[in-house]
């Protein structure tokens, strides 16, 4: 696979820029916090959570504080540095353990079999197929168990803007069927789009739909750390909007991404 030996190193180095940024930025707080909200629909608090790509552990320690017992995996140890240093922080250490790990060899993840698998913010759309990983998912998650993963979809209504500005490059660049070349600290690696249907695709018969709902369709995308503080009325209205197209078709399967839950309920 194209680059994917650089990922680790990419984001080790990127690790304390990605905390900086996620700094005051209330709308990241706020796709974050519809995250939360969506997962806590379909699986309790007190349940043992499986995070893949959980990079420097905004989530882990979030859903921690909610009541979860997360295992934490990664591939960047520069990522799981600021994640452990959190938990240390928090005094979070009974509820959260950390593991350096490739989710595409999650079968021998430590503590399975899991209630649930969580991945955020699209670290899954760094490989172009997801089977691999899905296939694994019978021997760390239980039976009844809950998938929940947050990916990024082919149409980004906020990108596509971009082509009435003549920034046909950004509108359409997730159209591409191989991936899109990402640059980060130096390092290249590509990232691929996925619609929900694909995606439900790969998981199969085994697993049952619970919820698919978009994530920042009308607000901007994560990138934009300024927008809600620069326009703050007309983010008011547009999340607004947002909450209310987001949970239906179509809107539910555009946007920034896409928030997929699936039971895992095997025939
Ligand atoms: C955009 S960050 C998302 C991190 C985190 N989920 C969040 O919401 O902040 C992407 C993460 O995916 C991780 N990643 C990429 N490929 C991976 C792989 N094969 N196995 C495990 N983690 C991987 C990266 O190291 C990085 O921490």
């Amino acid at each position: 696979m194209m680059n994917q030996q650089s990922i680790p190193e990419a984001f080790s180095r990127a690790a304390a820029k990605y905390d900086a940024f996620a700094n005051d930025h209330p709308h990241l707080t706020r796709m974050r916090h519809k995250v939360y909200d969506h997962l806590s629909r379909h699986v309790p608090p007190g349940a043992r959570i499986l995070e893949l790509n959980a990079g420097s552990g905004t989530d882990a320690v979030a859903l921690a504080q909610r009541g979860y017992f997360v295992h934490a995996t990664d591939i960047a140890p520069g990522m799981l540095d600021r994640l452990r240093d959190k938990v240390k922080d928090l005094r979070l250490e009974d509820r959260v353990t950390v593991e350096e790990r490739s989710f595409l060899a999650v079968a021998d993840v430590a503590g399975a079999p899991f209630d649930s698998v969580f991945s955020d913010l699209g670290g899954l759309n760094c490989v172009p197929d997801l089977s691999p990983i899905i296939r694994q998912l019978p021997n760390v998650l239980r039976a009844g168990g809950v998938v929940t993963w947050v990916l990024m979809p082919h149409l980004c209504l906020w990108e596509m803007v971009e082509a009435l500005r003549g920034n046909f490059h950004v509108a359409f660049r997730r159209l591409s069927k191989n991936g899109v070349r990402s640059h980060l600290e130096g390092f290249n690696f590509d990232v691929y789009y996925f619609s929900p249907q694909q995606v439900m695709n790969w998981f199969g018969d085994d697993f049952e739909l619970l919820s698919l709902e978009g994530l920042s369709v009308i607000t901007p995308t994560a990138e934009s750390k300024n927008f809600a503080k620069m326009f703050p009325r007309v983010y008011r209205a547009l999340s607004w909007l947002d909450d209310h197209l987001s949970p239906h078709s179509p809107w539910n399967g555009w946007g920034d991404f896409f928030i997929l839950s699936l039971r895992y309920a095997p025939k």
